[in-house]
C-alpha cells in the first residue's frame, strides 16, 4: 500500500473527545520508549509526524494521524513507565484500557515488543487482558536493527515459546526497525488487507 498522504488530526485526553468519523483506525500499544511514535513515522516516512524521544513517557494523549484521508493510525501512551507518579500512571492506564475498549472503530491493536528483551510480564499480561477483552491484535517486534539477524530469529523463537504457553494460537507478528526502514511493507500491507475485508463487508 502506498501512503500519499498523512496527517495530524487530534491529540486527546480521553475516547469521548476521539475523532467523531467513522474510519478505521489502528492503534500502537506497548511499553514507553519501545518505539510506537518511531514506527509511526516509519510507516508515513515523515520523522516529524509523532513526537519522539530517547526519554521514556513522551506521548502522553490519544494522538490520531489521518491516513490517505481513509484510516488512522493512533499513537498512545506507553505503559510501564516506573519513573511516574502513582495517580499519574493510574491516569494513563485509565486512558489507555478506556480508549481500546470504548473504541468502535479500532479494528486492530498492534503490540510492540523490543526484540532485544526476553518476554516481560507486563506485555504478556497486557496481550491477556486484551484476549480476554476480544480485542483484535498483532505484534510487532521493534528495534531489530540493534542486535544481529540470528539474535532476532532466537528471541523470537523464544518469545513464540512463551506466547504458546497461554495461547492455542499466536497472533500474526512482525519483525522492524525503524533506523532501517524494516518491516514497513508487511505491516502496510497486513494494514490494506483489513480495510478491504472491512470495505467488503460494507458493499
Ligand atoms: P513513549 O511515547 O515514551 O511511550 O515512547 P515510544 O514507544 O513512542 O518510543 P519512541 O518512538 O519515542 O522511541 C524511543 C527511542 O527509541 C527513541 O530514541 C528512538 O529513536 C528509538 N527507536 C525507536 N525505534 C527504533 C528502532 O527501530 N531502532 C533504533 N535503533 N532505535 C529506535
Ligand atoms: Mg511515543
Amino acid at each position: 500500500m502506498e501512503i500519499k498522504t498523512a496527517e495530524f488530526s487530534i491529540s486527546s485526553p480521553r475516547v469521548s473527545l476521539c475523532p467523531d468519523d467513522t474510519k478505521p483506525e489502528y492503534a500502537f500499544i506497548g511499553r514507553s520508549n519501545v518505539g510506537k511514535s518511531s514506527l509511526i513515522n516509519m510507516l508515513c516516512r515523515n520523522k516529524k509526524l509523532a513526537k519522539t524521544s530517547s526519554t521514556p513517557g513522551k506521548t502522553l494523549l490519544i494522538n490520531h494521524f489521518i491516513i490517505n484521508k481513509q484510516w488512522y493510525l493512533v499513537d498512545l501512551p506507553g505503559y510501564g513507565f516506573a519513573k511516574r507518579s502513582k495517580s499519574e500512571l493510574a491516569k494513563i492506564e485509565q486512558m489507555i484500557r478506556g480508549y481500546i475498549l470504548e473504541r468502535q472503530q479500532l479494528v486492530n491493536v498492534f503490540v510492540l515488543i523490543d526484540v532485544r528483551l526476553e518476554p516481560q510480564a507486563i506485555d504478556l499480561e497486557f496481550m491477556e487482558w486484551l484476549g480476554v477483552s476480544q480485542i483484535p491484535f498483532s505484534i510487532i517486534f521493534t528495534k531489530a536493527d540493534k542486535i544481529s539477524a540470528l539474535k532476532v530469529k532466537n528471541n523470537i523463537e523464544a518469545y513464540k515459546k512463551k506466547l504458546l504457553e497461554t495461547w492455542e494460537e499466536l497472533p500474526p507478528y512482525f519483525v522492524t526497525s525503524a533506523e532501517k526502514q524494516d518491516g514497513r511493507d508487511d505491516v502496510l500491507n497486513y494494514i490494506e488487507e483489513i480495510n478491504n475485508g472491512l470495505r467488503e463487508s460494507i458493499s
